[in-house]
């Protein structure tokens, strides 16, 4: 496996193959990010992973400075899921000048959820993602690969959005949430939780899945009903000592809110002492 830092030496790299499979990500990898990198082989001639603490999506107050920086322990578990090149930029190669142009993204689709409670998140999610199909693809002669978890639901939404309206020649594939034994979704943020706070973590996927049970069995009177199922939902997480940020059932298609008959998915945030978790679930 090679171990690239730079965007030269990266498309060096790539300038033999025409169809790489890229997997973006943060680093501080678990088991939720190496299926990535399985799901990511077939797709291509070459399974390519960036590990990048992009900046531009942290807010100010946010865990940007003490997010875990763990390269060599990545670079082995990406070696053993048969990864092929990892390209671990510094953020001077990332961003060498400020990066004055930004994609922003529909603000029907990321200025609710996640990007209400993290403004701006989104528009860093997308210009770094951008940066990086730039930077990957720059060289393909036929059609680029990238994998993403529906753990980060709106993310998912976001970038296959910003694919198609900028008509860029990348398909973008979705790779399953991985949960722990208990049901807790796999994180890099869980590393954060102390031993209670990890025991108590599963509440979160529990409640979602109590939600989703609620809104199925409103049935016709979902639209109706569901302000007062969402609070209830919140309510009996904060009893918990979870603070909330959303509960709420959305319809699948543009996560806007759904009328009976839609494809729901049920999608949650909320901070757990310190450490705060997302996690959903199609019903
Ligand atoms: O999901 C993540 O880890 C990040 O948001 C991503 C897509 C790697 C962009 O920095």
């Amino acid at each position: 496996m090679k171990v690239v830092h730079t965007i030269a030496d990266l498309r060096a790299a790539l300038h033999p193959f025409d169809a790489p499979a890229l997997v973006p990500t943060m680093g501080n990898l678990h088991d939720g990010h190496l299926t990535l990198i399985k799901a990511a082989k077939p797709l291509g001639d070459v399974t390519v992973a960036s590990v990048f603490v992009n900046r531009l999506q942290f807010a100010p107050h946010e865990d940007f400075d003490t997010y875990p920086r763990t390269l060599d322990a990545d670079c082995e578990k990406l070696a053993a899921a048969g990864c092929d090149v990892v390209f671990a930029p510094s953020e001077r190669d990332m961003y060498p000048e400020p990066q004055g142009f930004k994609v922003h993204p529909d603000p029907a689709i990321a200025d609710i959820l996640e990007g209400r409670f993290r403004p701006g998140f989104f528009v860093g999610v997308c210009t770094v993602v951008m940066k990086l199909f730039q930077i990957a693809f720059a060289e393909a002669k036929g059609r680029g690969t990238a994998v993403f978890g529906q753990k980060d639901y709106q993310q998912l939404m976001v970038i296959r959005r910003m694919v198609r309206q900028f008509a860029l020649p990348i398909e973008i594939v979705a790779a399953p949430t991985q949960r722990a034994n208990d049901g807790l979704a796999l994180s890099s943020r869980n590393g954060y939780l102390s031993e209670t706070e990890r025991a108590e973590a599963v509440q979160l996927s529990l409640a979602l899945r109590a939600l989703g049970r609620d809104a199925l069995a409103a049935a016709d009177g979902l639209a109706r009903h569901l302000p007062a199922l969402e609070q209830r939902a919140m309510e009996a997480l904060s009893a918990r000592g979870w603070q909330p940020d959303y509960l709420t059932v959305r319809r699948r298609d543009d996560l806007q809110s759904p009328n009976a008959g839609d494809a729901l998915v049920v999608l949650g945030a909320a901070r757990l002492g310190k450490t705060r978790l997302i996690d959903n679930l199609e019903v």
